[in-house]
């Protein structure tokens, strides 16, 4: 079964691209390499002994894309393909709503006039906003986005469930991913974040490669055991799997028009000093880090409850915090000190 993975060279995409091939399917990536690099692509080669086709290309091209549903007769999509660095897209929102719902937007056009039926959503636990009641399942009420990208999240889910409802032979499911956080245990793909992380474990790892002086805790006076938030961070096979199963679902969804969420993380919250505090202790080093001032827009705590993709995809997770942190470190170390 022919899967188009748009934004296939990116962290979860590339790791997805993987999962896809050992579970039977072929993928074939479509990404315009904006926010990715060339290099994944040998690194998927590596790890599977065979290339992966790959168009050089953007997702709101309506024409290539309907070109690409004939010419290689993709059955499904699976739509990483979006700006998200919460920070810029305050600063540049007509970026992310072009971009991020205009390649939705075409890419659901395209599906229609070619009669594509299957599409997994890339959404995101942002949508939660700071949730009354952790863990967070489902049915908790999505609050009102705090950054432009959040909204491109709460917007496509929207957007997708519309589409369903108007009866557009669509199958849709939306993944909200927790904080995908590691590497392939290969080193031979992994999170590439361009120019100074905005996320945690990349500038965790860059501050112990010496690319980065220090780290700072944003804030370690908020409610929680230890004073610092609280995350649900997961292994980012572990989210490159729940496509796979979720793929799995709708190729067997019997109803032509369908559309459902679900929470992909592990479970189980961990405080941002736990994270350092493991991630010490699993590779037998010192960070730098020093406590500094809240980053404004943060969630205090969320994690979720994920026993809906357990009980309906068949999907739980299989990797633990300290493997996450492993391979991430072990993905830093082949990186070396040239990752900017
Ligand atoms: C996690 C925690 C920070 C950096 C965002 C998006 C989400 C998803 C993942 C794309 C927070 C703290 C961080 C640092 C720190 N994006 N932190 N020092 O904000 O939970 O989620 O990225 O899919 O949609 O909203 O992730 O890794 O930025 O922060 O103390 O240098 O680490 O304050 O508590 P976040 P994050």
């Amino acid at each position: 079964m022919n899967i188009l993975v748009t934004g296939g060279a990116g962290f979860i995409g590339s790791h997805t691209v993987v999962e896809l091939v050992e579970a039977g399917y072929t993928p074939i990536i479509i990404d315009n390499f904006d926010n990715s690099e060339k290099s994944v692509l040998q690194g998927i080669e590596n790890i599977l002994g065979k290339s992966i086709k790959c168009y050089n290309a953007d997702c709101n091209d309506f024409d290539l894309l309907t070109r690409i549903f004939r010419e290689d007769k993709i059955a499904g999509v699976i739509h990483f393909a979006a700006n998200k660095a919460v920070g810029e897209s305050v600063e540049n929102p007509l970026k992310y709503y072009e971009n991020n719902l205009g390649s939705l937007l075409t890419l659901l056009k395209a599906m229609k006039a070619e009669s594509v039926k299957n599409i997994v959503f890339s959404s995101s636990c942002t949508v939660y906003g700071e949730p009354e009641q952790i863990p967070v399942t489902e049915t908790t009420p999505r609050q009102p986005a705090t950054s432009p990208y959040g909204n491109t999240k709460t917007m496509g889910e929207d957007i997708l469930r519309d589409t369903v409802l108007s009866k557009a032979n669509i199958r849709a499911i939306a993944l909200r991913y927790f904080n995908p956080v590691g590497a392939h245990h290969t080193a031979e793909i992994g999170e590439l974040p361009l120019g100074v992380p905005s996320n945690l474990v990349p500038f965790v790892t860059q501050t112990a490669a010496g690319i980065r002086q220090k780290l700072t805790v944003f804030g370690n006076d908020y409610d929680t055991p230890d004073g610092s938030n609280i995350r649900d961070f997961i292994h980012v096979v572990d989210v490159a799997k729940a496509h796979v199963k979720a793929l799995d679902f709708l190729k067997n969804q019997p109803e032509n028009n369908f559309y459902d969420v679900f929470n992909i993380g592990t479970g189980k919250g961990n405080t941002v000093l736990e994270i350092i505090k493991t991630f010490e202790k699993v590779n037998n080093l010192q960070l730098n880090y020093e406590i500094g001032p809240r980053r404004a827009g943060d969630v205090i705590k969320i994690y979720g409850n994920v026993d809906k993709a357990k009980q309906i995809l068949d999907w739980q997770t299989t990797k633990t915090l300290e493997q996450s942190l492993q391979d991430a470190w072990r993905w830093q170390e082949r990186l070396g000190k040239d990752s900017k």
